[in-house]
Parts: structure tokens; sequence; C-alpha cells
């Protein structure tokens, strides 16, 4: 793999943010043979990312070495791509890629958002040409897809090189050739959950409702078959006399539901807080990772 990295001009990477995704992305990328500089603006957060990193690496063989960045400046001077997992803000992530493509004129500048356009992420990037979107699934090392966001100045040398990378580290990588908001997946995911939360806040179920039906009924088919496969495989002429009756009456709201606004300004912010649409009690979030990781897994064996 780091032979392969290597032949595409990679020889060493640095991740900015070492939360959830960045702490793991450094990870996968570390596995795969590269040196890893990881940053956060956080510093206390950077020794036991960098442990969780170098304790997955450890699994393989010729893996690279995770180690701390001093500052941004060292994450990114001597790395050939960087890949940014840090906080979902707009403004912040201009601000970072402004400043990253100061500090090196010549690396592949990733960003792992999960909605924004990478247009608008690199708005302030000197050479946009170089920055691309990776969007890993979390945990970013379980989930196969990676995908591959062409930003309207993305250059197509950026967009194969990253694509080869990404593809020879074992991920399952797409190329997402037009540059609209939420790309493939979150616009997938986020049309079910307007839906979802619209038929809570229209009374038409509660919650644990919503996710019954949806767990034991598309939740177990869609990983064997996607929506396009099953449209064509119950047939378009049925597909469309279902779309003439149903669209009509599906949420097409261009804003979050109010119910949404109404429990996190009553505090209720879900697993974090222990309340949100469901109750929280302490031990549920720690149990539902483990048990999701552990399904993820399962389904992969397959
Ligand atoms: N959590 C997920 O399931 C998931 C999945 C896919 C993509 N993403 C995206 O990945 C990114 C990170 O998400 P996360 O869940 O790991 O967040 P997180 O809150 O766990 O970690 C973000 C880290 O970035 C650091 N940070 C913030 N601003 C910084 C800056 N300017 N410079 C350096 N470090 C900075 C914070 O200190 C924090 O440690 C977001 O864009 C998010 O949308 C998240």
């Amino acid at each position: 793999m780091l032979a392969h990295a290597q032949s595409l001009g990679i020889n060493r990477a640095g991740v900015i943010g070492a939360g959830l995704m960045g702490r793991r992305i450094a990870g996968v990328l570390a596995s795969g043979g590269l040196d890893v500089v990881l940053y956060d603006a956080n510093s206390s957060v950077l020794a036991e990312a960098v442990d969780t990193a170098n304790l997955m690496a450890s699994a393989h063989q010729d893996a690279g070495v995770v180690r701390a960045g001093s500052d941004l400046r060292d994450a990114v001077a001597n790395s050939d791509y960087v890949t940014e997992a840090v906080v979902e803000d707009l403004t912040v992530k201009q601000a970072l890629f402004e400043e990253l493509s100061t500090y090196s004129t010549t690396a592949i500048l990733a960003s792992n958002t999960s909605v924004l356009p990478i247009t608008q992420v690199a708005a302030r990037a000197t050479n946009p040409e170089r920055v691309v979107g990776t969007h890993w699934w979390n945990p970013p090392d379980l989930i196969p897809i990676v995908e591959v966001i062409r930003g309207e100045q993305t250059s197509t040398e950026t967009m194969d090189r990253t694509f080869s990378l990404l593809e020879n580290f074992g991920k399952l990588t797409v190329r997402v050739e037009k540059d609209v908001a939420g790309f493939v997946g979150n616009r997938l995911q986020h049309a079910l959950w307007r839906e979802a939360i619209a038929l809570v806040a229209d009374g038409v179920c509660d919650a644990e409702t919503v996710d019954l039906v949806c767990r034991n009924t598309i939740g177990l088919r869609l990983a064997q078959m996607g929506p396009i496969e099953t449209a064509d495989y119950v047939g378009l002429d049925l597909t469309r006399a279902i779309h003439d009756a149903v669209l009509p009456s599906l949420n097409t709201d261009d804003a979050a539901n109010p119910i949404l606004t109404a429990l996190i300004d009553a505090g209720s912010l879900g697993a974090k807080s222990g309340q949100g649409f469901l109750t929280w009690p302490a031990g549920r979030r720690e149990q539902a990772a483990t048990d999701l990781a552990a399904h993820v897994k399962s389904q992969l064996a397959h």
C-alpha cells in the first residue's frame, strides 16, 4: 500500500482535528503505511487520539507512525496529503483551508465535511484545484465507503490521486462529480430523517414506532438492495403509481422541523444530554455504539 501511495507522490499525511473522526482516519492512513502528523486546536485531546490511531495501525504490517503535531504548520509543511476533520462550521473550515494552502503549496487538501459544498469550503484557499471532498462515514475504519467529491475547481489530477490513494487503502471509493450539499449519502439519509421527524411531529405515530418500522422493513433490505435496484425489482410502473399517490403528502420543508428546535431549546439534545426524542439513561449511548459496531462487522463479514 505504501509503495502505491508513494507512486502517487504521497509519502506523509497530516490530519487536522483529532476528534471522533480525525483520530480514526489517521489510524487508517497509518495502517496503509503513511507516517501521519495529527493536530488538534485542543491539545488536551491529542495524546489519547494519537494512542488510538497508533493502536489501530499496530494491527497492520509495515504501518506508519502517528505523532502529535505541535501546530498547524507542523502538520502540513511536510505532508503530501492533508485531511481535515474539524468542527462542521463553514467559517471555521474556510479559514482553515486558507491557512492550510499557505503552509503547503503542493499537498492535496481534503475535507471530511458531512454536507458542506466543497466549492464553499475551498473559497478562501489558494489553488482550490488541490481541495477535494473526502466524506468518510463513522466509524471510518469500518464503514467501507468514502465519497470523493469534486468541487467546482477541483482538478482531475486531485480527484484521481485521492481516489486511487483511498481505494488502495481498502476503502470502497466513489466519485461524486457534482458538488451538491450532502453529496450522495447524506442527501439520502436526511431525506429519510426529515420524513421520520415529520411523522412524529404530525402525530402519525410515536418516535419508537418510526424506528421500529424502519429497522424491520427498509432497514433489513437496504444493505442488500439499494433503492434504485429495488425500484427496478418491484417494477417502475408500480414505483410510479406509488409516487403519484404518496409524494404529494411527503414532507417538503426546506428548514429543520420546528419540533427539533423545540427539543433543543428545552435542553434535549439526544443521547449526550440524556433526552431527545427518546430517553437515554447512563450507559445506553455506549451500548448503542458497541451494538452498532458489532452489527456493521457482522454485515461486512457476509
Ligand atoms: N461524527 C460523525 O459521525 C461524522 C461522520 C462523517 C463526517 N463527519 C464530519 O467530520 C468532521 C469532524 O467531526 P467529528 O465528529 O470528528 O467532530 P469532533 O467534535 O469529535 O472533533 C472535532 C475536533 O476538531 C477540533 N477542532 C475544531 N476546530 C479546529 C481547528 N480550527 N483546528 C484544529 N482542530 C480543530 C476540535 O478540538 C475537536 O477535537 C465534521 O466536519 C463532521 O461533519 C462526522
